[in-house]
């Protein structure tokens, strides 16, 4: 346990915003949390010189060791030289299927619209200080916050009732299988607050946490269960799929290849995936299989992540069979950046809101539509073999469920921070207990 919690300060932090002034374009540009991660990291894995990488020519080394198709992507990658995106498509077995063959809607109650009511007495499902594994980034009474309202909100669907969350229920659901959330630092969350509503009900010499990033694993014995976080925030491979050492100035990701992860995904029973915040910080550079010369393409957030979307909807269409396995699209996690948002006139953030938005409908700039839309074209054609958790619509509604300014901030905060909280408060992740909870409460309806 001690060791986990030690380990569990590795994590690095997707994103935090020291500026409320800080535009969007650089939303997740990591060298603005440089040593956020645990220090002690930095000294067992010493960052390399700059200089040992320039020292060989890139001539030189693609000489020595070509890119060979499929050859992994890491922090090192460079691109040879870049151009622009051509348009490239790839012939696969998702652009194959038949749109016109989906599914006729199910005329099921819409879990994903309704609205959030006070319930003090069901909520939280579980104590935030009796939860081994929480995360010092999402535990924000353990930092300092008073207001625990965010932690008592119940979502009541407009038209039907949610089935109540039952941890042994859901570890029936479990039974000989294995769970496992992909994708960025929200999907962390997610996970984190499954392995706190499931691991009460587990005798501590009967369940285990075993570090082994890129890949989590947090094991049930009795059960012979699973609950697994694989750190992948661009779903693709990329030069980020280093759960921690990601802070990077150029993102480079393979658009058409999801071999390496997928070795993984194999073998899980349920799938979550997630991925979109680390699609809004700027251009992304390409670097196709088949492209041994080191020549990249560079393409906006949208686009990329839509090349991104149909390569895994390429490996979920040609491998995945929907009687052995259960995927799951999570929709893009709101942001509450701006105050006059839903406070016109205002110049905060989320800092000091304790209080959901009551405004039906309500909507903020960070959801980008779009990208929403690209989104429903992709799962609407594996809509056989996909659900989508659609959690957007919901989670905006809830600008007093961040952290802000309560959680462990890895680096050490200047005067002038701390004289403006707003400037350093965390308006992307979520408090734990509280919004994540809801999203695997509607996970557990849906299996
Ligand atoms: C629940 O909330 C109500 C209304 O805010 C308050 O009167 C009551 O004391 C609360 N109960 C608990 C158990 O916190
Ligand atoms: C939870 O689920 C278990 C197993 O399905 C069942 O035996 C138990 O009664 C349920 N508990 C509640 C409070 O509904
Ligand atoms: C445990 O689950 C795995 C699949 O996750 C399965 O291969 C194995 O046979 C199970 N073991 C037992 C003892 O049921
Ligand atoms: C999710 O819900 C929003 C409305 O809140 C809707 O516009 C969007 O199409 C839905 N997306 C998916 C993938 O179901």
């Amino acid at each position: 346990m001690q060791r986990w919690s030690r380990r569990k300060t590795h994590f690095p932090v997707l994103a935090l915003f020291f500026s409320v002034f800080i535009v969007a374009s650089i939303l997740y540009n990591e060298r603005n949390i440089r040593k956020i991660h645990d220090r002690k990291e930095e000294q067992q894995v010493p960052i390399r010189d700059s200089t040992l990488l320039t020292s060989v020519p890139s001539k030189v080394s693609s000489k020595h060791k070509p890119i060979v198709a499929a050859a992994s992507l890491d922090r090192f990658t460079k691109c040879d030289s870049t151009r622009k995106f051509h348009g490239r498509r790839t012939e696969t077995v998702y652009q194959k299927l038949d749109s016109s063959q989906r599914r006729e809607k199910q005329h099921r109650c819409d879990l994903f619209s309704g609205k959030w009511v006070f319930d003090n007495t069901s909520y939280p499902l579980y104590d935030e200080s009796r939860c081994p594994y929480m995360s010092d980034q999402l535990a924000c009474h353990k930092h300092g916050r008073t207001d625990l309202g965010y932690q008592n909100w119940r979502w009541q669907p407009h038209d039907c009732n949610l089935k109540r969350w039952n941890a042994t229920e859901m570890w029936e659901k479990l039974r000989g299988k294995r769970l496992m959330f992909v994708g960025d630092s929200l999907n962390r969350g997610q996970w984190i607050s499954m392995v706190c509503l499931l691991q009460s009900v587990i005798p501590v010499d009967k369940r285990s946490m075993s570090p082994n990033a890129p890949l989590t694993i947090f094991r049930a014995e009795e059960y012979n269960a699973t609950v697994e976080f694989y750190w992948a925030p661009l779903l693709v491979e990329s030069n980020s799929d280093d759960p921690v050492n990601h802070r990077l100035n150029d993102r480079i990701m393979r658009p058409d290849s999801v071999f390496k992860h997928a070795s993984e995904w194999e073998k899980a029973d349920i799938l979550i995936f997630n991925t979109y915040l680390w699609w809004r910080q700027g251009p992304i550079k390409l670097l196709w299989s088949d492209e041994e010369s080191g020549i990249c393409e560079e393409l906006d957030g949208v686009g990329a992540m839509e090349l991104a979307m149909e390569a895994w909807a390429d490996w979920v269409a040609s491998k995945v069979n929907p009687l052995k396995k259960k995927v799951f699209f999570v929709t893009m996690s709101p942001t509450h950046l701006w105050s006059r948002e839903w406070a016109p006139g205002t110049e905060g953030n989320c800092y000091q809101e304790n209080n959901p938005i009551d405004m039906e409908g309500y909507w903020g700039s960070g959801s980008d539509l779009p990208t929403m839309r690209m989104v429903d074209k992709v799962v609407d054609r594996l809509r056989s073999k996909v659900s989508v958790l659609n959690i957007t619509q919901l989670s905006e509604y809830r600008k007093d469920g961040h952290p802000s300014i309560y959680r462990k901030f890895w680096e050490s905060l200047s005067p002038q921070q701390l004289s403006n909280p707003a400037s350093y408060a965390d308006c992307i992740h979520w408090c734990l207990p509280g919004v994540p909870d809801v999203w695997n409460e509607l996970l557990f309806n849906s299996l």
